[in-house]
């Protein structure tokens, strides 16, 4: 059982559309923990601590190469799914020790969002995909300056419900029908992945974008002075 146990669970770290396969690292949080964000050749979603094992530099600063990632400064190479370390260019008839390996988090896809799993115990299933209602379009993450629970308890006074099947809550936002997904992504900085029924480039939808921003400064506002 981990210490903090809010780590044992799914975290929305990224929308799944973000990560093309071999192609692109995008960097992410997750309750503190910094985390690098790509997909192998074959889609498969990594997420990794975002450190080079060899000297620290962050992954997100390298490259994707099909089924490794290579890192920006030494390019010593690190296999999908492992993170085990393959190849290093300047030694290249040697095998990489096993003890050389990236820190690996288990990640899935649902419900149009990347899912990251902190904890070292086997993970709960993951989230389904109807977690957001099929069909809904992705609206835009919306970043606060404050803590997950002041997110959550700005939510609940607008009315918003969590869902017993579901880590999504429910509610609406300027009259528009919104399932919002909340990350504690560090302290004091938390995200709202937002989805809806409306349309993208539709006059609801520009009514979310503006009531989100209302909502961020609404609970920015009640945050004590740094
Ligand atoms: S710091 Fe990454 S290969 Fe050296």
């Amino acid at each position: 059982m981990s210490a903090d146990s809010s780590i044992s669970t799914w975290h929305p770290v990224a929308r799944s559309a973000e990560l093309r396969p071999g192609a692109n690292i995008v960097a992410g949080f997750a309750k503190g923990q910094e985390l690098a964000l790509w997909r192998s050749a074959d889609g498969a979603p990594q997420a990794w601590e975002n450190r080079c094992p060899h000297r620290s530099v962050r992954f997100t600063l390298g490259h994707v190469m099909k089924d490794r990632l290579s890192c920006a400064y030494h390019g010593w190479q690190y296999a999908a799914g492992s993170g085990q370390c393959t190849r290093i260019p300047a030694h290249p008839d040697m095998q990489p020790p096993r003890n050389v390996c990236a820190k690996v988090f288990s990640a899935v896809d649902a419900a149009g969002m990347l899912w990251v799993h902190l904890a070292a115990e086997e993970p709960p299933p993951p989230p389904r995909d109807d977690a957001v209602p099929p069909g809904w379009s992705f609206c835009r993450t919306l970043s606060v300056r404050a803590d997950s629970a002041s997110v959550r308890n700005a939510l609940d006074a607008r009315g918003f419900m969590p869902d017993a099947a579901s880590p999504a809550l429910h509610g609406a936002l300027g009259h528009i029908a919104t399932a919002a997904l909340v990350l504690d992504a560090q302290a004091g900085l938390a995200f709202i992945h937002l989805w809806t029924d409306a349309a993208p480039g539709t006059e609801a939808m520009k009514a979310l974008h503006v009531a989100a921003r209302g909502l961020r400064g609404e609970i920015e506002a009640r945050q004590p002075a740094a």
